[in-house]
């Protein structure tokens, strides 16, 4: 056997110590407290033996407070950079070594991630961050900061260009939250990772509240109390599967299609158990989960934002092949009502949508908007007007279909014919009104109720009377704002056809700057 050159054994020698960060003390701490390192998370993320990392040999420059000690001199400093594949599909990435100086960001640290995000945008691929750190490296003071800026205004200028995800999976505080804040999706973990602009013992000495980090900034608080968190997941395995499923439905930039992803789901397949899923009883619930599943390929649908303003339901599928977002009310929570929250949900998922070429179908049984002071003095007619502006400003391919209610304000936000959809469908069971009948008929005849002996049985009378005038879909296509009235058996094969018609789809907005979405 010839014997290894020197220079190459050094340099083996040295890739071992980095690939180390902080010793294997820090390493098995690390394990202790439930959490992957740096590089394990990577292994798990990306195809095996695909990574290839970069800045590996870069070390820290801060020369204050004992930091020109050096064992405090880590090859690559606290984040390891560079890129790999998903499902064969080129990513860039960065992960945060917690066990170097608790993967605090350095002035080296904000360069290594700012030199992948210029990559990602330049050659158009994913970022992915995963973030687990004490924030900003204390020792180095306002350089620390100036390196965060540096990142957050990356994140600004990648945000439409190319898709970028944050996993976090551990602290993550003060105005290090920015940077996933600014990205399109954020995972996190169950236990092990927390997000808050101030902790708890700061909120303690400044408003006396007492509060546990799970509780005010967990994966579960964040994916359901505050949504700024669109996944929890049980254990760090499940977020890396999870963000690798989610890349399936996406493209690689904003100047691509998502990817085809072939099913042996028959395109015509025909769903009889759509016919009667919508109850007769217009105030019965039913799961607009469950009708989705029945018209996706394979009933697959990967939902975003769960448990954060159930009312409405947005995710991902495919439909033939094709991914589509989907945005759908949802009559078994709330009755489907729209509110601040589920109207700013969808509002921000379509605006994903539409700058990633995804299309838009939206599954519609919406009573209105929700009453109530809070509702009034929180703002939806702000928030409202969000989702409005998302729908009308969507340039992809949109589709509607009208499962039951399309009441109101909601029925012209709901993606309706004039906000500029491609195509409107309906199903027989579809009601198209300014409001619901018994809401309606008290509001018109009001003075003849009034008078009358028997106001109950008038006031049925007129309700039966005005459903059978307008809670159909009829007179809205007779008009021609809805452009069909189908079997809902026949809504799979159906979307898969329009999607079809529509893949060429152009359509633009008046050039500008950009518009100003009521933020
Ligand atoms: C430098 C840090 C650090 C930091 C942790 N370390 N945070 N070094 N700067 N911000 C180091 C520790 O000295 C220790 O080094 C190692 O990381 C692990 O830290 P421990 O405290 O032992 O770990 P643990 O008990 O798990 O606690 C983790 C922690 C805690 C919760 C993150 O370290 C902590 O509260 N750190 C400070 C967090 C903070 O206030 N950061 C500034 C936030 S403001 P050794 O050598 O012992 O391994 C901010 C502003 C950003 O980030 C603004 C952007 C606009």
């Amino acid at each position: 056997m010839t014997e290894l050159d020197p220079k190459i054994a050094a340099l083996r020698a040295k890739r071992a110590q980095g690939r180390l960060g902080g010793g294997q003390d820090r390493i098995d701490r690390q394990h202790e407290s439930g959490k992957l390192t740096a590089r394990e998370r990577l292994d798990i993320l990306l195809d095996p033996g695909s990574f290839r990392e970069i800045d590996a040999f870069v070390v820290q420059r801060g020369r204050d407070f004992g930091m020109d000690d050096p064992d405090k001199q880590f090859l690559g400093d606290s984040v390891v950079t560079g890129w790999g594949t998903v499902d064969g599909r080129l990513i860039y990435v960065y992960s945060q070594d917690f066990t170097v100086l608790g993967g605090s960001l350095s002035e080296v640290h904000a360069e290594k991630i700012v030199k992948i995000m210029e990559m990602a945008m330049k050659n158009g691929a994913p970022i992915i961050g995963i973030n687990d750190s004490g924030g900003a490296r204390i020792q180095e003071g306002v350089v620390s900061l100036d390196g965060f800026a540096s990142i957050f205004l990356r994140n600004t200028l990648a945000s439409g260009v190319v898709p970028q995800l944050s996993a976090i999976m551990g602290p993550c505080a003060g105005g290090a939250v920015y940077s996933p804040a600014l990205t399109d999706f954020i995972f996190m973990v169950k236990d092990t990772s927390h997000m808050f602009v101030t902790g708890p013992d700061v909120i303690r000495q400044v408003t006396r509240e007492v509060v546990t980090k799970e509780a005010l900034g967990g994966a579960v608080t964040h994916s359901s109390v505050s949504g700024v968190s669109h996944f929890a997941t049980e254990s760090e395995e499940d977020c890396l599967f999870l963000i690798r499923e989610l890349l399936s439905y996406l493209p690689q930039n904003n100047l691509e299609d998502p990817p085809f992803v072939p099913t042996q789901d028959d395109p015509l397949r025909v769903e009889e158990a759509l016919d009667s899923i919508v109850p007769d009883n217009p105030n019965k619930p039913y799961d607009m989960k469950e009708v989705l599943r029945l018209i996706v390929d394979d009933r697959r649908f990967l939902e975003v934002h769960e448990h954060y303003a159930p009312n409405v339901v947005v995710g991902f599928a495919r439909l033939g092949g094709h991914s589509v977002g989907i945005i759908a009310n949802q009559p078994a929570v709330l009755a489907g009502v729209l509110d601040i929250e589920s109207s700013e949900k969808a509002a921000r998922f379509i605006r994903f949508c539409d700058a990633f070429n995804i299309p838009i179908i939206t599954f519609e049984d919406v009573p209105g908007f929700m009453p109530g002071v809070a509702q009034e003095h929180g703002g939806i007619i702000r928030s409202g007007a969000k989702l409005l502006f998302a729908y009308c400003e969507a340039t992809v391919p949109k589709i509607t279909v009208v499962t039951r209610k399309a009441y109101g304000g909601a029925y012209c936000v709901m993606n309706s014919a004039a906000v500029r959809a491609d195509l409107n469908l309906a199903w027989p069971t579809a009601e198209f009104a300014v409001m619901g009948p018994e809401g309606a008929v008290n509001i018109v005849f009001k003075r003849e109720l009034d008078k009358a002996e028997d106001a109950d049985s008038l006031r049925a009378k007129l309700v039966a009377e005005y459903r059978e005038r307008f809670a159909n879909p009829y007179v809205a296509a007779s008009r021609g704002y809805i452009d069909d009235i189908i079997e809902p058996r026949d809504t799979r094969p159906r979307l898969i056809n329009a999607l079809e018609m529509l893949r060429n789809k152009r359509d633009s907005n008046p050039p500008r700057k950009h518009g100003n979405i009521p933020l």
